[in-house]
């Protein structure tokens, strides 16, 4: 199962899901094949060279259109034979050229307990409205934001102590653990 992994800043996720997917004893998480980027400064790019994964940058603004610019992404994923493209933290909602190229093979993680608090700010979003718990949410992605079928979840407390930075630590931790189980049953799934 080759993956592509979409991403616009840090890339934690992309890079625990590569490191994850290289101790795996089998081929159960897939094979990360490419790098997509949006952003042309972000510090994931620095993680692709260190971990010798292909990308590619596409800055949006160089491109006429959305659709163009997808139309270019989707001609990267097909050279690389992409089956699966995993979204981690990319600041951009999907066009209906890539959902309709990849149906039901586009998957995001967010970093709040879906539906609530959807959006470019979820952990702040649940911090400031200082609600007892939040949490991480794995879902397959549709033409909304945030807005796809919910394939797993987990919830994290928010502490009395907390504050955002530890929030985000604890929930980036979380993440961590979960997108790569859910990766790992979603291509079962697809196999099946
Ligand atoms: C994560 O919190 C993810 O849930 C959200 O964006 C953040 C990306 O973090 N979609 P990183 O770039 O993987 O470190």
């Amino acid at each position: 199962m080759n993956i592509a992994i979409f991403a616009s800043g840090n890339g934690s996720n992309f890079e625990n899901i590569v490191r994850e997917q290289r101790e795996a004893e089998d081929s159960s998480l897939g094979d990360v094949k490419l790098l997509v980027v949006d952003q042309v400064d972000a510090y994931v790019i620095k993680r692709a060279k260190q971990l010798d994964i292909p990308y590619v940058v596409f800055d949006i603004a160089l491109f006429k259109t959305k659709q163009a610019y997808e139309k270019a992404v989707a001609i990267m994923l097909t050279a690389y034979e992409i089956d699966l493209i995993v979204l981690a933290g990319y600041m951009r909602l999907i066009g209906s050229d890539l959902l309709t190229a990849y149906p039901q093979r586009i998957l995001n993680i967010h970093p709040a307990y879906l539906p609530a608090f959807p959006g470019k700010q979820g952990v702040k979003d649940a911090f400031d409205a200082q609600v007892s718990e939040t949490g991480v949410t794995v879902h397959i992605v549709d033409e909304g934001m945030d807005s796809g079928p919910i394939l797993d979840q987990k919830k994290v407390n928010i502490l009395p102590t907390d504050t955002l930075e530890t929030l985000e630590t604890r929930i980036h931790q979380v993440e961590r653990e979960l997108y790569p189980q859910v990766i790992r049953a979603y291509i079962q799934k697809i196999k099946e």
